[in-house]
Parts: C-alpha cells; sequence; structure tokens
C-alpha cells in the first residue's frame, strides 16, 4: 500500500511538473507567430487609404513574402457603428449594436483572408480546413500612418456579427463541419456551421470551417484515454505536450505495475526462504528435542507483510 500511494503521487507530481514546465513556452511562441502577422497586415492594410471615404472597402497588397494573404481596410465612424453596423465587408456582416473599447471617434476594420499560409498561422492537429482562415480587426482610425497598432476590443451585444464563407471545400463522407474561432489571446472555440456556410461570434478574431481528420495517429496510443480525446488541442505544440503527459502517465502506470510484481515474487520467495529455513530448524529442533519452542520463536518473528499476505511462517 505504502508503494502504490508513493508510486501514485510520483506519477502526479511528474505529470503536472511537465505541463507546467512545457505550457507557457509553447503557447506563446505560436500566438506570437500570428499577433505578429496581424501588425503586419495592419500597416499594410492602412497603405491602402489615399484620400478614404467612411464605409468603403481599400483592398491592400501584402508584401511579396506573403503572397496568397489578401487584406482589406474599411474606415468607419464609431457612432454608425454603433447605431447601423456593416451590411456586408467581404464575408463580414456586422449588425448594430458593435462597441469598441477603449472608445475612438472613427476606427478602421482590417480584413485578412490567409489562403494558402492558414495553416502555417493557425496550425490545428487533427483537423483539416475546409476554408481559408478569415480575419477581422478593429483598429484606431486616428493615425492612417501607424504600423503594428495593437487592436481596439470590440464587442457585439444583442445580435452577432456572421461570416458567410465562400469558398467552402466539400465535406468528406460522414464528417461534421464546425466553426473555429481563434481569438486574440490565442485560446480556440468551436461552434457549429449554420446554413452550411456561416458562422457566428461577438468578438473579433480569426475564423474558419473545419473538420477533423480521418488520419490516424501517427504514434500508436496504448490504451484511449478519456482525456486526450476529451480535450481539444490548442496547436502542435499543445498536442505534443499531451501526447508526452499521456505517456507519462503510462509508463506510470506501466512501472506501477512491474513494482507491485517484483514486490509480490519478493514476498513469495521470503515465505519460501523462511519456510525452508524453519523446517532446517524443526529438523534439527527435534534431534534435541525443542521443537514446540523453535515454532513459536518462527511465528512471532514473521516481518508484517509475510503475515498480512497469508505467508504462515510458523507451520
Ligand atoms: C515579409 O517582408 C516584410 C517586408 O519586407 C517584413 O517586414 C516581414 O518581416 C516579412 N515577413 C515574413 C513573415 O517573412
Ligand atoms: C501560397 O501561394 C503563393 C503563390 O500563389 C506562394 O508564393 C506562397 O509561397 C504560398 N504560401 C505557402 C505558405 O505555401
Ligand atoms: C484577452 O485577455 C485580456 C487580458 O487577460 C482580457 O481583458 C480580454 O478580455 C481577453 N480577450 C478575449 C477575447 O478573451
Ligand atoms: C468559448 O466557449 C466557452 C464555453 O463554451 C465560452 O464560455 C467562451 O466565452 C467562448 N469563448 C469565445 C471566445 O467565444
Amino acid at each position: 500500500m505504502l508503494l502504490l500511494s508513493m508510486w501514485l503521487f510520483w506519477s502526479l507530481v511528474m505529470s503536472s511538473s511537465a505541463s507546467s514546465a512545457q505550457s507557457p513556452s509553447s503557447s506563446s511562441s505560436s500566438v506570437g507567430d500570428a499577433r505578429a502577422l496581424d501588425g503586419l497586415l495592419q500597416g499594410y492594410a492602412y497603405r491602402a487609404f489615399l484620400n478614404p471615404r467612411t464605409g468603403i472597402v481599400y483592398d491592400g497588397v501584402v508584401p511579396s513574402n506573403l503572397t496568397g494573404i489578401q487584406i482589406s481596410a474599411m474606415r468607419l465612424r464609431s457612432g454608425s457603428l454603433k447605431t447601423r453596423g456593416v451590411s456586408m465587408y467581404k464575408e463580414f456582416r456586422v449588425p448594430k449594436g458593435v462597441v469598441e473599447q477603449p472608445y475612438v471617434e472613427r476606427l478602421v476594420f482590417v480584413y485578412q483572408n490567409l489562403g494558402n499560409w492558414s495553416m502555417q498561422y493557425y496550425p490545428l492537429q487533427g483537423y483539416m480546413y475546409l476554408a481559408p482562415v478569415l480575419g477581422l480587426l478593429a483598429y484606431d482610425a486616428s493615425d492612417l500612418t501607424a504600423i503594428n497598432l495593437h487592436h481596439l476590443d470590440i464587442r457585439a451585444s444583442d445580435q452577432p456579427i456572421s461570416v458567410q464563407f465562400s469558398e467552402l471545400r466539400s465535406v468528406p463522407d460522414g464528417s461534421v463541419p464546425k466553426c473555429v474561432l481563434f481569438d486574440l489571446n490565442g485560446s480556440i472555440n468551436f461552434s457549429n456551421v449554420l446554413s452550411g456556410n456561416i458562422c457566428t461570434t461577438f468578438q473579433q478574431g480569426h475564423f474558419s470551417i473545419v473538420v477533423e481528420s480521418v488520419a490516424p495517429f501517427p504514434s500508436p496510443s496504448p490504451s484511449p484515454s478519456p482525456s486526450q480525446g476529451g480535450r481539444i488541442p490548442r496547436s502542435g505544440e499543445g498536442q505534443e505536450k499531451n501526447k508526452s503527459r499521456v505517456w507519462i502517465i503510462v509508463g506510470s502506470v506501466i512501472g506501477g505495475f512491474a513494482l507491485l510484481v517484483m514486490l509480490g515474487v519478493l514476498i513469495i520467495w521470503v515465505c519460501k526462504y523462511k519456510k525452508r529455513k524453519n523446517m532446517h530448524k524443526m529438523e534439527r529442533a527435534a534431534e534435541v528435542g525443542e521443537a514446540l519452542h523453535m515454532t513459536t520463536v518462527g511465528s512471532t518473528k514473521a516481518p508484517a507483510a509475510t503475515v498480512i499476505l497469508g505467508c504462515d511462517v510458523g507451520n
């Protein structure tokens, strides 16, 4: 029992230390890449403004090392955003009631279509994209030459913002498409697809439609663990972390089991040894005529474990 509890304690410490040691570095690095891209695209999208009129979509040009990404920018008065919304901005429809924080007089919505770069910046292990990742982010419009701005916080109140995906790959047989939202803090939420190609959200961020990929896991897992099936990995690194944790737990279970078996073998061996020694003693005692005395000594000297496990040395 002592060994069993020591092993349980040890495996808990191992798994918790493994997860706490790895999580900060791995999650922040992938989030950082996407945030750096947001900052870069904001600057390039603002370049599309020359003499911008409010409520008009201006398409921007990305640097050549990011060919395949489309960006646009639209400037709005925050009052009109709140009372009227934006009926259509590329795939997005922004209802009335959206407010920004902190308050600014004018703001810019930067639109991103990450195209073939979607998997690079938003890796999602175990899922397949049916549509490019689309982003909608709000920024302060007071300086249209600014670069690397930090986004404003926006929230929809009564009605959600909707995203109607136009280029949707066909859904593989038997799989259910899901909307995925990557918020700007790096967390991921899944929700149901509406009317075949619409996702809704109460906040800004990056959106797409995915299905669980049918490809089998690269490494065989000996036992399907409920914690891995129920939780959604954040990114490639998250999945790796989860996997290594599962391996630690599996290792602990096997190690603990091996220890128990070894302990059992040891006890049996000690029993047999004691029995044999006792026999010798009894034989010798019988010769001298002191059999009764020696048997009592044998049983009182038996170690606790052998008594508990029914190893009766006395007889
Ligand atoms: C692409 O090029 C731009 C400008 O040349 C540079 O600022 C940026 O860091 C590059 N981005 C990537 C992802 O290589
Ligand atoms: C996306 O496609 C463009 C050409 O259309 C190519 O230059 C670029 O390298 C591709 N990006 C990725 C990540 O494959
Ligand atoms: C992100 O985190 C910040 C600070 O922790 C919080 O104020 C903000 O509401 C979060 N945003 C989202 C979209 O969850
Ligand atoms: C994600 O889902 C959880 C629960 O389903 C919800 O509490 C949370 O607000 C959602 N986050 C976002 C960013 O939508």
